[in-house]
């Protein structure tokens, strides 16, 4: 848009002459000149689109999809050399986990009579059924391994050190909520493989100090096999039909909502501490 004819919301635009308007530009340089001060052009784009470093900057700062990104960044942030782009990678490996996940829950059914059957059924009988399951399967593994080698990035490159400690202890939180998403998810398709891997891991919670059974302290604290936290996840005292409920309901709703929020902070979190960490 030519910026000689931005005017300002003070012009009175609707009186400037139209004849003398198409003698100065011609018919079309007239047309975009009112299209271009129109109300509706103008609630749609809010300043001229002009390309220089200003405009630039204002149009992502007032587009809700590009205001998420920063207007500026350091000149080494985008580069694959600094972050790997491990933490963009985990972050998108999440976004198509969210999207293959819903879509696996349209053949899912938590419980112990059907859900290895519908993840047979979903395999052999559903178009590109096998696809959808290894998209989520291949995809989680993926995410545990992008969100470790992000961490490795960025003790390797100090960004743990302040102003960004805070975002640390939220990335730690990420990458705890990140493994139980992995670990629920693993009891799901109620295979011999999930069955036995959910039972060694809740076994492991009973040693859980002051809450398991068998942990430091749980006696004292009254915890015995059927009120303690492995009893407290399994929704029993064994690997049945309960737990297979339980892991789904944290699997597809509670452990992703709280992953979300704790994504919107950390990504607030590097905007708020200036962006991505300088060079070492
Ligand atoms: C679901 C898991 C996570 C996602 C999606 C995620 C995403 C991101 C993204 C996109 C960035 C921008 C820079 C980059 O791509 O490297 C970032 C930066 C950062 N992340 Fe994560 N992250 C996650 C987990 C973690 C973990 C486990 C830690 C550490 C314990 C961590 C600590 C940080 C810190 C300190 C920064 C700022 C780095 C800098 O300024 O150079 N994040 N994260």
């Amino acid at each position: 848009m030519d910026r000689g004819l931005w005017l300002s919301n003070k012009d009175d635009k609707d009186k400037l002459d139209i004849r003398e308007l198409i003698k100065t530009k011609g018919l079309p340089g007239a047309i975009k000149h009112y299209v271009g001060n129109s109300q509706i052009w103008r609630s749609f784009f809010r300043h001229s689109l002009e390309d220089t470093p200003k405009t630039r900057m204002q149009t992502v700062i007032s587009n809700v999809f590009l205001h998420l990104h920063p207007a500026k960044v350091k000149r080494h942030a985008p580069l694959f050399k600094f972050t790997w782009c491990m933490g963009g990678i985990t972050f998108f490996t999440f976004l198509v986990l969210t999207i293959t996940g819903v879509s696996l829950m349209f053949y899912y059914h938590p419980n112990v009579r059907d859900a290895y059957w519908d993840m047979k059924g979903l395999e052999n009988h559903v178009p590109f059924g096998l696809l959808l399951r290894n998209l989520h399967r291949w995809g989680a593994h993926l995410m545990v391994i992008t969100v470790w080698f992000h961490m490795f990035r960025v003790f390797m490159t100090g960004s743990y050190k302040p102003p960004r400690e805070f975002n640390w202890v939220i990335g730690v939180v990420l990458l705890v909520f990140t493994l139980l998403l992995s670990f629920t998810g693993y009891l799901l398709p109620w295979d011999q493989l999930g069955f036995w891997a959910v039972t060694v891991g809740t076994n492991m919670a009973r040693s859980t100090p002051g809450l398991g059974h068998e942990g430091p302290f749980g006696e004292l604290l009254g915890m015995t096999a059927y009120n303690d936290i492995r009893f407290a996840l399994l929704g029993g005292s064994m690997v049945g039909g309960n737990a297979l409920l339980r892991a789904y309901i944290w699997h597809c709703i509670g452990l992703p909502l709280i992953v979300s929020i704790f994504l919107i902070v950390h990504f607030w979190r590097i905007r708020k501490d200036g962006g991505i960490s300088g060079k070492l």
